[in-house]
């Protein structure tokens, strides 16, 4: 066995403090072919690897809720030419890896407008949604075309529309209102936000959903992420004291 295999570990033994919705904000693969000078395409493809590493090592260790951050709303600034190659790669992706994932139990969802890739693209995530909806052992959760504050201002949006036809008073909207017309909703509450490469800020990622999350910033770049790095992570977030606002 490799000297660097890790035991996998149930992400909620030791303390019985169990994370079941675990996220990541994948950074670092520019960075990561750069210092091999490859192109930045040979980061995102060792970065699809990392996903892969990563996806199976949460449900080992009975994670029940992995949310990847794959593309935001802000990410179509990048040139057409990375676009196209991260939409190959996720194409890609679904072909090559839906069967297992299926096999295992997993469920695939979807947060952000993904209808604004290419139609191939939204024709693939919609069957592979489809194939994968009725498992119920852990849940994938790739974030695509998604932006928090966009997300929160669709759910204000629905909200002043009910009111505005007398379905709803104003007085009474309360957080659940809030947080049911989320894309997240139905998922377990976040519980770990973790971003790689060394930046430490959200970047309009899960901003609700994070408001009690645990926040772990590691230097590894997202290539570089496997499940040793996935155990790290989950050994630091049993050691945190969670309190939720109280004592
Ligand atoms: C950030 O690194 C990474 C992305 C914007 C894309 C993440 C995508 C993948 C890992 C591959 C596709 C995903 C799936 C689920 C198949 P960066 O390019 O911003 O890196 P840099 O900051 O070092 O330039």
């Amino acid at each position: 066995m490799a000297s660097n295999a890790v035991t996998p570990r149930l992400a909620s033994d030791r303390s019985g403090q169990a994370a079941r919705h675990v996220a990541i904000i994948m950074d670092g693969n520019g960075r990561w072919a750069k210092k091999r000078m490859l192109p930045r395409v040979a980061g995102h493809k060792a970065g699809v690897d990392a996903v892969r590493r990563t996806a199976r090592a949460a449900w080992d260790m009975g994670i029940e809720c992995l949310t990847l951050y794959a593309f935001s709303s802000e990410n179509w600034k990048r040139p057409e030419q990375e676009i196209i190659d991260l939409t190959g790669l996720l194409k890609h992706f679904i072909r090559s890896d839906l069967d297992e994932f299926h096999a295992n139990g997993v469920r695939l969802r979807i947060i952000g407008d993904y209808h604004a890739f290419e139609p191939g693209a939204v024709r693939m995530i919609d069957e592979a949604l489809a194939r994968t909806s009725a498992n119920r052992k852990s849940t994938l959760v790739i974030a695509l075309n998604y932006g928090a504050q966009d997300e929160l201002a669709r759910a204000a949006r629905i909200l002043a529309q009910q009111a505005v036809r007398g379905e709803i008073d104003p007085a009474t909207i309360a957080p659940g209102h809030i947080s049911a017309l989320l894309d997240t909703t139905g998922l377990p509450p976040l519980d770990l936000l973790i971003r790689t490469s060394g930046e430490q800020r959200l970047s309009n990622f899960l901003l609700w959903q994070a408001a009690y999350a645990e926040l772990y910033f590691t230097d590894t770049l997202w290539p570089d992420f496997d499940e040793r790095s996935l155990a790290e992570a989950l050994d630091d977030f049993r050691a945190r004291e969670r309190r939720f606002g109280g004592l």
